[in-house]
């Protein structure tokens, strides 16, 4: 159906009570897990100045050339609907002086963000991200921790069959070295690239090594590694790293040609996806790395740092298919409150409050007249109870009480029915 300006647009998504149930319980979790390594939560504005994804994501990237929802203001003011936390997150690091704090500064988020991607399994123009940022510490054990915090984040939400691919990309001192080779080497395929890589490796050849083209891809395979490249500092740094996932028993491959699609990432970069037909169709579901520049970059002081964010709608996504869960669950009740006549539809709208209070998961057909049709429901919501109130049951200021799997019934005095039911749910 061609879409109206009464659909949701592209790419965007309602969500419903099933979803936001996973999103709650995702959430939990992941205050329980951001609880025990001291993580505290923040909130950074969904928009923030143009100029922090520009300068922090970088100019050359898909995500700012391409995807951003960008708008001038009233007032002149540049803004975007953030593409990604990470910058923000930093933003708000310098902006709140928080290089003060004993470090690592240890941040958590979890909120919508906004590309525009062409739509498909898995990836959205609206989606939300989790996230752990650790800022102020250059220890390769920080990686291990992040890398650890996502894994075993997924492992709790059920997810069996996980892949997590690690690289080490270098940093400013070894970066040209190897981009240069690389450089040399798609020169000198640039035919088999297409029109895309082609821009882009003019502009940021390491973007190349990203491309999903097939064409590309074949021209990936023989690509020199920055593995070979790395300086002293960087290889040490991905030893250790390797290390201390080994001892933390996290299963994981090193995949030379993985570079992420952002410019702010230095030494570390990873990945997790689920490993299944599903899970490659959704993509990534967690990815991140080490970003040693970008604290400067953004105005403040040299800050080393390491972070991640998870893909909140994937692993949802995910986690419905393996339950196989509906989106809308049919409603269902413990009690459904019958009634009939006028005096008695008054004294059930009394009762009914009464069962609320009473925390007695109750349905209701009190706009309806027919006890047929009432009964009906309550077959329908499983009711393991219904309460009837006839016009008699209402001039005696009782209830029939009616358990529905045997038909057996009593008359119960309408006071006394919540102590009646309480001992039976
Ligand atoms: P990213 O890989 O662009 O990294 O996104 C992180 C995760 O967000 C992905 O692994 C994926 O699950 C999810 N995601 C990305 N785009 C979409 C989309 N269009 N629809 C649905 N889900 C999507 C970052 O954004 C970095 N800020 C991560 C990071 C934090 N690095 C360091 N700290």
């Amino acid at each position: 159906m061609a879409k109206n300006n009464y659909q949701t647009p592209t790419g965007m998504h309602d969500l419903f009570q099933k979803d936001l149930e996973q999103f709650a319980k995702i959430e939990q979790l992941a205050k329980k897990i951001a609880d025990f390594y001291g993580f505290e939560k923040i909130e950074t504005p969904i928009l923030e100045f143009s100029e922090i994804f520009e300068k922090g994501t970088g100019l050359s990237t898909d995500i700012v050339e391409k995807e951003m929802y960008s708008l001038k203001t009233k007032g002149g003011d540049f803004l975007t609907l953030r593409p990604e936390i990470t910058p923000g997150i930093v933003r708000s690091y310098n902006q709140g002086g928080m290089q003060n704090l004993p470090k690592p500064v240890r941040l958590w988020y979890l909120g919508p963000c906004f590309r525009h991607e062409r739509p498909q399994a898995g990836r959205y123009r609206q989606f939300n991200q989790l996230g752990f940022e650790s800022l102020g510490v250059g220890h390769s054990i920080i990686d291990a921790i992040t890398i650890q915090i996502f894994y075993s984040l997924l492992k709790s939400l059920g997810f069996k069959k996980l892949a997590v691919e690690v690289n080490c990309i270098g940093d400013s001192q070894c970066r040209g070295a190897f981009r240069k080779a690389l450089t040399n080497y798609l020169r000198a395929k640039s035919s088999s690239l297409c029109a895309d890589c082609r821009v882009r490796l003019k502009k940021n050849p390491l973007r190349v090594l990203d491309c999903k083209e097939e064409k590309c891809f074949m021209v990936k395979k023989n690509a020199p590694q920055c593995l070979d490249y790395l300086c002293k500092d960087c290889s040490n740094h991905f030893k250790g790293l390797l290390e201390f996932l080994e001892e933390l028993e996290i299963p994981y491959t090193i995949n030379p040609y993985l570079v992420r699609g952002l410019d702010y990432y230095t030494k570390t970069v990873f990945e997790i996806i689920e490993d299944t037909e599903e899970g490659k169709a959704q993509g990534s579901l967690a990815g991140g790395g080490r970003y040693d520049g970008l604290v400067k970059l953004l105005g403040g002081k040299d800050t080393p740092a390491c972070g991640g964010a998870m893909g909140v709608e994937r692993v949802v996504n995910l986690i419905k298919a393996r339950t196989k869960s509906q989106v809308i669950d049919e409603p269902s009740c413990d009690v459904y409150l019958i009634q009939v006549g006028e005096l008695a539809k008054k004294k059930a709208l009394k009762l009914f409050e009464q069962l609320r209070q009473a925390n007695i998961k109750t349905g209701e057909g009190l706009h309806k007249d027919s006890l047929s049709a009432q009964l009906g429901s309550a077959d329908k919501m499983k009711a393991k109870f219904s309460l009837i109130i006839g016009q008699k049951e209402a001039l005696d200021n009782q209830v029939i009480v009616k358990e529905m799997k045997t038909g057996r019934q009593k008359n119960v005095d309408i006071d006394k029915v919540i102590k009646e039911l309480k001992g039976k749910i």
